[in-house]
C-alpha cells in the first residue's frame, strides 16, 4: 500500500495545469456503449484509478480499446455481456452508468448493485425509477439489477427527479437518446459533468435540447454514430490545488480551466480574503497573511461542491474564527474531521454540520485516508501542519487525482510517496 509523506510549512508557488475530468470521463465512457458501429476518441481522458476501473468494465463487456497519453479510443462494436459483474461495481459506484446504455442499446442489462459508501447511504432508487419510466422492468435479483424491455425497445417518457441527482440524470439521458418518442426531464442535475455528456450524445447524433438547464427534452433516435470528444477540465482537481496555494499563504495558478464551472467557489475564495485573478484559461489565487472564517453549504450546482467540503474545511482550520460547514448532499460525509482533530483541529460535529475553531497550528503525526476528497483535505493539511504528517491508503486518492504529489512538488510541497506494509490487527 502507498502512503504519502509531507513535511509542512513551505509556502506554494508556481503554476499547474489541470487533469481531465474524473466525474465527466465517466459518463463519457459509458456512452461510447450507445454506439455499435465505428470507433469512438476521448481526449482528455486521465489516468486514474477509476477511469482505469471503467476502461476494465467495458473490455469484460466486450469492448475495443486502447488508451495513449490521455487519449481513449473506444469500439462497442462486438459486445459479448450485457453484465456488470460485483467484482468491479464494488470498486467504484459509478459503475451504474452502464444500466441505462445496455438497456438502450440490448434491451437487456445486469447490473450489480453497489456496495456501501464510506460517507453514507448513497441509493440508486433514482436511476430504478427513470428506468421503469423509460419502460424497463426491473427486479432486484442475488444483488444485481435484472433490468428488461420486453418490447426490445425503450420509449419516451416524463421524468420528474425529487432531487437532483448527477447519476440518475446522466443514466436517463444516455436511455432516452435511443428511445422511441420524446422524453422530458425536470430537475435534472446541471452539473458541467452533465452538459458534457449531453455534448458527447449530441456529436454522436442525439437529439437533446436544453443542456445546462434543469429540464431536458431528449428525442430518441434509432441508432447513434461515433464521434470525437474532448472531455472538460477536473474542477474539483482545479478547486483542490488552488486550496492548496490559500492553505500555505502561497499564490498558485492553475492552466486549462474554465472558471465559470467554479463560480461558487472562487466566490468562497474572495470571501476568506484572496485575490482571485482570471485570465481567459487560468485562474491565478494569491492567499492573505490572515483567512477570514468563511461558512459554506454544499449543494448541488452551480452551488458549492460537496467534493469540495472536505478541502474547505481543511482550510478553515487556519481562518481567524469561527466557520460553519453545512453539506446538504451527503450529510453524513464527516469522516476526515476525527483525522483533522488527530493534526491538532478543533472541529466540532453536529448531526449535518461541522463549528471549525481557527487558526489551529497542526503538528504532523500518521493520518488515515477513508475516502477520496477526505484524503485530499488531509493533504492539504498535511502541507500546512508542523513536522511530518503521513497519510495511509493514498489509494482512495488516486481514484480522483492524476500524479497529485508532482502537482504539488512542481509547486514547492515537500511531499513524496512510499510504499508500506499495514498490518491487519
Ligand atoms: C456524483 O455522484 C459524483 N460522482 C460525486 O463525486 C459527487 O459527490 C455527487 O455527484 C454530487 O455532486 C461521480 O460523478 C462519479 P448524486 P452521484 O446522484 O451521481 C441522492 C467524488 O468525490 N440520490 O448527484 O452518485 C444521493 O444519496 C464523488 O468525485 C438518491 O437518493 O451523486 C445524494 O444524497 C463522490 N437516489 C444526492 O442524491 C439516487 O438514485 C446526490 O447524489 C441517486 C442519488
Amino acid at each position: 500500500m502507498d502512503k504519502l509523506v509531507i513535511n509542512g510549512g513551505h509556502r506554494l508557488t508556481g503554476s499547474v495545469t489541470a487533469s481531465g475530468s474524473k466525474n465527466s470521463a465517466l459518463p463519457l465512457i459509458a456512452a461510447t456503449l450507445l454506439c455499435g458501429n465505428g470507433t469512438c476518441l476521448l481526449e482528455r481522458i486521465p489516468d486514474l484509478k477509476d477511469t482505469r476501473t471503467f476502461r476494465e468494465l467495458l473490455a469484460y463487456l466486450g469492448a475495443d480499446l486502447s488508451y495513449s497519453g490521455t487519449t481513449l479510443r473506444i469500439s462497442t462494436r462486438n459486445l459479448q455481456s450485457i453484465q456488470a459483474p460485483y467484482e468491479l461495481v464494488k470498486k467504484m459506484r459509478a459503475s451504474i452508468y452502464v444500466l441505462g446504455p445496455l438497456l438502450a442499446r440490448f434491451g437487456r442489462a445486469e447490473v450489480s448493485l453497489p456496495g456501501g459508501c464510506a460517507f453514507g447511504p448513497r441509493p440508486i432508487d433514482l436511476h430504478l425509477m427513470a428506468m421503469e419510466k423509460l419502460g424497463a422492468s426491473i427486479t432486484i435479483r442475488n444483488g444485481y439489477i435484472d433490468a428488461t424491455v420486453s418490447s426490445g425497445r425503450l420509449h419516451g417518457a416524463h421524468i420528474e427527479f425529487p432531487i437532483s441527482s448527477v447519476g440518475a440524470t446522466g443514466n436517463a439521458v444516455m436511455a432516452a437518446s435511443l428511445a422511441e418518442g420524446t422524453t422530458t426531464i425536470s430537475n435534472a442535475a446541471i452539473e458541467p459533468e452533465i452538459t458534457a455528456l449531453c455534448d458527447f450524445l449530441t456529436a454522436m447524433g442525439a437529439r437533446i435540447d436544453g443542456a445546462g438547464t434543469t429540464t431536458l427534452t431528449i428525442e430518441g433516435v434509432p441508432s447513434l454514430q461515433p464521434a470525437s470528444f474532448t472531455n472538460i477540465f477536473d474542477r474539483i482537481e482545479a478547486a483542490t490545488l488552488l486550496a492548496a496555494g490559500a492553505i500555505t499563504k502561497g499564490t498558485v495558478t492553475v492552466n486549462g480551466v474554465d472558471a465559470t464551472h467554479l463560480a461558487a467557489v472562487l466566490k468562497k475564495f474572495e470571501q476568506a480574503g484572496c485575490t482571485i485573478t482570471i485570465d481567459r484559461d487560468t485562474i491565478t489565487l494569491q492567499s492573505p497573511e490572515t483567512l477570514h472564517p468563511t461558512d459554506i453549504i454544499a449543494s448541488p450546482y452551480p452551488l458549492f461542491p460537496t467534493d469540495m467540503q472536505a478541502q474547505w474545511i481543511a482550510l478553515m482550520t487556519q481562518a481567524d474564527g469561527i466557520s460553519q460547514i453545512i453539506d446538504k448532499v451527503y450529510h453524513e460525509r464527516f469522516n476526515h474531521i476525527p483525522e483533522l482533530n488527530r493534526l491538532g483541529a478543533n472541529i466540532e460535529i453536529n448531526t449535518n454540520e461541522a463549528i471549525v475553531h481557527g487558526p489551529e497550528q497542526l503538528t504532523g503525526t500518521t493520518v488515515m485516508s477513508t475516502d477520496l476528497r477526505a484524503s485530499a483535505c488531509l493533504v492539504l493539511a498535511g502541507l500546512v501542519a508542523q513536522g511530518t504528517t503521513e497519510v495511509l491508503r493514498v489509494y482512495h486518492l488516486d481514484r480522483g487525482y492524476e500524479k497529485i504529489e508532482e502537482k504539488l512538488r512542481h509547486l514547492g510541497a515537500d511531499i513524496r510517496r512510499e510504499h508500506y506494509q499495514e498490518f491487519s490487527r
